[in-house]
């Protein structure tokens, strides 16, 4: 007998994914979303987002399993993604997987969902190597990591946004272009007709005195609204303007990424999220990576955005690694901080308990 399969269930946001993993390989996955449902709204609705995951929950798995020719009862560990994310989305997919463990009598563990999208990139590239520096790169977060054992040890901050997330850039510039939500995959379409060198946005936080690996972009998503206002009563060149925004993102990104590398003496780069799937973001850390001979890793388009398959590998790896599973009552934490990949917020019982303690 090896190691169990395990499903892996992710609802933080607007995508409704399951994916079973055993010993590091994916044998299945499914997503539905209900980005169209959003779309007329330019953002995600919480309590649109919960509903369709309700709908959602039980044929994604059904066609995760049929993928892998599975049963579920061939589950032998159930992962979800229990924080950060829409409060309402992530008790969805909380309730589906306890009920799951519950009923098949298995180990229920509780992931994050950015140590999700770090273990991505195992299921195409195999092992993380120890260690490796880590780009997360997705519409709530922006973050440089220092990644050693993803599921043993603490996940070090090199720096983070200060602001906005790269991808909350990408999708609130692309509002104000008048492109479609998602932003992101709407700024790179037009882009590639553009001039990348039209407007020279700023480059924030890159001077000898800021901090070499904090982020910024809400300076440049105003530098990015003025330039189209500079425009009004005229045509506004869209896509020299997104060429633009997404050469100054792709830029600050990958500078830092690398620098972090040579710094710290690592010899890998992985970038991950959903900004990781931008064809400018890949390209320019591609050509610096190689530049500074770093070894770069990226997850294919499809494990890039957010998906079922990344929690199960998570999962896979705690179960690997003998890791606690989490209490059945376990709760969800919309805006745990990325310490360890696994997440085991207070179930209600110890969070209340603890309350009556300190009261
Ligand atoms: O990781 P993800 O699927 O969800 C979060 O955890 O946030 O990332 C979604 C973000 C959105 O901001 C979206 O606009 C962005 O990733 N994104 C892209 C591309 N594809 C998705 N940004 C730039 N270029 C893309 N091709
Ligand atoms: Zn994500």
């Amino acid at each position: 007998m090896g190691s169990p399969i395990v499903l892996g269930i992710e609802s933080s946001c607007d995508e409704t994914g399951a994916g079973l993993v055993r010993d590091g390989r994916l044998l299945g996955h499914a997503i539905a979303s209900s980005m169209d449902e959003h779309a007329r709204y330019g953002g995600v609705v919480p309590e649109v987002a919960a509903r369709a995951h309700v709908h959602s929950l039980r044929p994604v798995v059904r066609r995760a399993l049929n993928e892998a020719s599975l049963r579920l009862s061939d589950v032998g560990a159930v992962a979800v993604t229990t924080g950060p994310g829409l409060s309402g989305a992530l008790q969805v997919g909380l309730a589906g997987a306890k009920g799951i463990a519950y009923a098949l009598g298995v180990p229920l563990h509780g992931v994050h969902h950015l140590a999700g999208h770090v273990a991505a990139d195992t299921l195409e590239h195999g092992p993380l190597p120890d260690p490796c520096t880590v780009l997360i790169v997705s519409g709530g977060h922006t973050a440089l990591l220092l990644v050693r054992d993803l599921v043993r040890d603490p996940i070090l901050h090199l720096g983070d946004t200060l602001d906005d997330a790269a991808g909350e850039c990408f999708d609130k510039v692309a509002r104000v272009f008048g492109l479609p939500y998602p932003g992101g995959p709407a700024i790179d379409r037009v882009a590639r007709e553009g001039d990348p060198r039209a407007v020279s946005f700023p480059r924030p936080l890159t001077g000898a005195r800021d901090d070499p690996y904090a982020f910024s972009f809400s300076g440049l998503k105003t530098a990015a609204a003025r330039w189209a206002e500079g425009h009004a009563g005229r045509e506004l060149p869209v896509a020299d303007g997104a060429a633009s925004l997404q050469e100054a993102v792709a830029d600050v990104l990958t500078r830092k990424a690398v620098a972090a590398c040579a710094e710290h003496g690592v010899g890998t780069l992985v970038v991950v999220g959903g900004v990781a799937a931008n064809s400018r973001v890949r390209s320019l850390a591609e050509e610096r990576c190689r530049a500074a001979g770093i070894e770069l890793r990226v997850p294919p388009l499809r494990l890039c955005t957010d998906n079922g398959a990344m929690i199960a590998a998570v999962g896979d790896l705690l179960v690997r690694a003998g890791a606690e599973p989490a209490p059945l009552d376990v709760s969800i934490d919309p805006s745990a901080p990325l310490e360890y990949a696994a997440l085991h917020p207070l179930s209600a019982r110890s969070a209340g308990g603890a309350k009556e303690v300190a009261a």
